[in-house]
């Protein structure tokens, strides 16, 4: 036996800890509210004209039979006019009061499901939008914490299932909250104790079915993760294909999918093999219960207290009352699953963005960028990634960062831009330091090539209209297209400019994704122009024009370039060189040369290797 603080526990972790996850959608239900209030009036409705049903049935059989007897005709049946008097009148007369019954009943249905199905496809509709609201807004940490399967399954999946919670579950429970109550009523006011026998096996039903409908689900959750892992698996094996394809792996990936798919086809055969429990187990119960009603209440007619009408209006009775039982199980999980993924949606939705908290704005930049004593991790059990750098970026000039692979350049432009916070130290821009921007109006300085570019499978222009700051921004775009060296290759592509790129198009060449990421960063004619290894795909005869074009395009603004290459920075007017997350040396290339063995050597080494090429 459970003590009371246990039972109490339970009894939490059931209503409490779901009622508590679902509180969240509140805000929805009071938006939507007139389609909640309107459904609950039809789910009354409707269930007013269903209960009508079994009496009228309960009388004509009465009805018929006295007449056959011979004996006298209820009062009620009586006042009626005469033609429904006979036998067959009286089949007319009710089966046509059934037929209106089932015909308004059926209309109510339809209402009651076109209000509260509609609101939950509303509710479904404004939380997606939400959530993808709220993902644009977090910082890069948080992707970089989080796996993108999860984030797209809490906006798809975890949805989904609220939906069913906020739509069919809802609709349900109090459908068969209404119809339970309105049924039983009638029963125990017709007769009570024959009610209470008949009754009986109803609550082991529901249990029963409870049991069942979770083994199901449990076992539906387990195979919809299955079939993801057969996705992602298929999904990367296709990407991947040409590392498939060049190492002739194809029986190794062979293998490891049979293996995922023999795991998803036991899984399926367990849910086959409890799904097929479910309809007899039903079944049993309803024909136990109506058994019980015979056997009852046929000692009730012989005892005089049941008319053979009332025998009828039971089983009736009893059939609507199953099936609303039987989806109580059905519910019950439907709302613990819903509860389940808006729990998981809010452990998202609670992160606090990481906007900068700063309201200072900034046009461009006309003074200095000052790193001073910045030191950065990217997470607190790793590495320090920068150790003590600084330096100061003058407004217009033009800077070179380079260094080693992993000396942590990226990580100094992402620190620029805002993108991560430093762990110890100041970054100030203007003066102010980085944190005291509003985040919008700070992205808008900079153009940024990343050294990891991606593209959207979308059409050219679009992908280089991201890039776009402002209206007259797109005024900029052939001219920004002569710039980046893209004019003859766009030209080239079937459909021009409006070419659609990626998955659903034609792939670009590494070096003609470099420029397309250069015309995207230039195309806001940007205050700080960062490119990180942006030209590291193209030859030294473009990139020397590419240099040309970018300065001319680009007067009077600041550009950094990152690179391990020293050609590519060695007509900056500054270089800041970078070893192991320090600043070994900065200066000018010639500085540098005559300074810095490091460097010499480096240089030395690089312009070896570019002769022989
Ligand atoms: N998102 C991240 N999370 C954790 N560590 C990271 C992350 N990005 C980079 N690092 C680590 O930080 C260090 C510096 O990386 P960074 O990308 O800044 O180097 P880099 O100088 O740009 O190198 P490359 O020339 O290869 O681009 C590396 O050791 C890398 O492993
Ligand atoms: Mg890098």
């Amino acid at each position: 036996m459970l003590d009371l603080p246990q039972k109490y526990t339970i009894l939490n972790t059931l209503i409490l800890h779901h009622l508590k996850s679902l509180l969240s959608l509140l805000k929805y239900f009071v938006n939507y509210k007139r389609y909640l209030i309107t459904g609950f009036l039809f789910i009354v409705l409707s269930n007013i004209f269903a209960i009508f049903i079994p009496p009228i049935v309960r009388v004509s059989i009465d009805g018929v039979l006295l007449k056959l007897k011979g004996e006298k005709l209820p009062k009620y049946i009586e006042l009626l006019p005469a033609y429904f008097h006979d036998e067959l009148g009286i089949a007319i007369l009710s089966g046509g009061l059934i037929l209106f019954a089932a015909l308004l009943k059926g209309v109510c249905m339809y209402f009651m499901r076109m209000s509260v199905i509609v609101m939950s496809r509303y509710i479904e509709y404004d939380q997606k939008n939400d959530i993808f609201k709220h993902y644009q807004s977090l910082g890069q940490d948080f992707y970089a914490k989080n796996y993108t399967g999860d984030l797209m399954n809490r906006i798809s999946d975890d949805v989904s299932k609220v939906r069913m919670f906020t739509g069919p579950a809802i609709m349900y429970s109090l459908n068969l909250t209404c119809m339970i109550f309105m049924v039983v009523s009638i029963m125990f006011y017709i007769n009570s104790s024959i009610t209470l026998y008949v009754l009986t096996p109803l609550p082991i039903l529901a249990m029963l079915i409870y049991l069942v409908s979770d083994a199901i689900n449990k076992r539906s959750d387990y195979i919809q993760k299955r079939l993801s892992k057969i996705t992602s698996f298929v999904q990367e094996t296709f990407s991947g294909i040409q590392v498939v394809k060049s190492y002739a792996a194809e029986d190794h990936f062979i293998r490891d999918f049979e293996r995922l798919n023999q795991d998803y086809k036991n899984d399926n055969m367990s849910l086959v093999r409890v799904n097929g429990v479910f309809m007899p187990l039903v079944l049993a119960l309803i024909g136990m219960s109506i058994l019980i009603t015979i056997y009852v209440g046929g000692n009730a007619v012989v005892k005089g207290q049941f008319s053979l009408g009332n025998i009828v209006e039971y089983i009736i009775y009893v059939n609507m009352l199953t099936w609303p039982v039987a989806s109580l199980g059905y519910v019950t999980s439907l709302v613990q699953r819903g509860a389940a993924s808006q729990r998981r949606i809010d452990e998202f939705m609670n992160i606090q963005s990481v906007k900068h908290i700063g309201k200072s704005t900034i046009k461009k930049l006309s003074n200095q960028i000052e790193f001073k004593d910045v030191w950065f991790r990217y997470d607190e059990k790793t590495p320090w990634v920068l150790k003590s750098v600084n330096f100061v970026i003058d407004a217009q000039k033009k800077i070179g960062i380079i260094g080693a692979t992993g000396s942590g350049k990226s990580t100094i432009s992402k620190l620029l831009m805002g993108i991560y916070k430093p762990s110890k130290g100041n970054i100030k821009i203007d003066g102010i330091p980085i944190q005291d921007y509003n985040r919008k109006s700070l992205s808008a300085i900079f153009g940024y090539v990343s050294q990891d570019i991606f593209l959207f499978s979308d059409t050219v222009r679009n992908n280089i209209l991201i890039g776009a700051n402002s209206q007259s921004d797109y005024n900029n775009l052939n001219a920004v297209i002569i710039c980046s060296e893209l004019e003859n290759e766009i030209n080239s592509f079937p459909n021009g400019i409006e070419t659609v790129l990626g998955e659903r198009g034609i792939t670009l060449s590494g070096g003609q994704k470099q420029r397309m990421s250069i015309a995207r960063a230039l195309i806001r004619k940007p205050s700080v122009l960062l490119i990180d290894n942006g030209l590291s795909a193209v030859d030294t005869k473009t990139e020397l024009k590419l240099k040309q074009n970018i300065k001319s395009w680009n007067t009077n603004n600041t550009t950094i370039f990152i690179s391990h290459r020293i050609s590519t920075v060695q007509d900056c007017d500054h270089i800041i060189f970078l070893d192991q997350g320090k600043i070994i040396k900065s200066g000018s290339h010639e500085y540098l040369k005559d300074s810095c063995a490091f460097y010499t050597m480096l240089y030395e080494k690089q312009s070896e290797f570019s002769d022989k090429t």
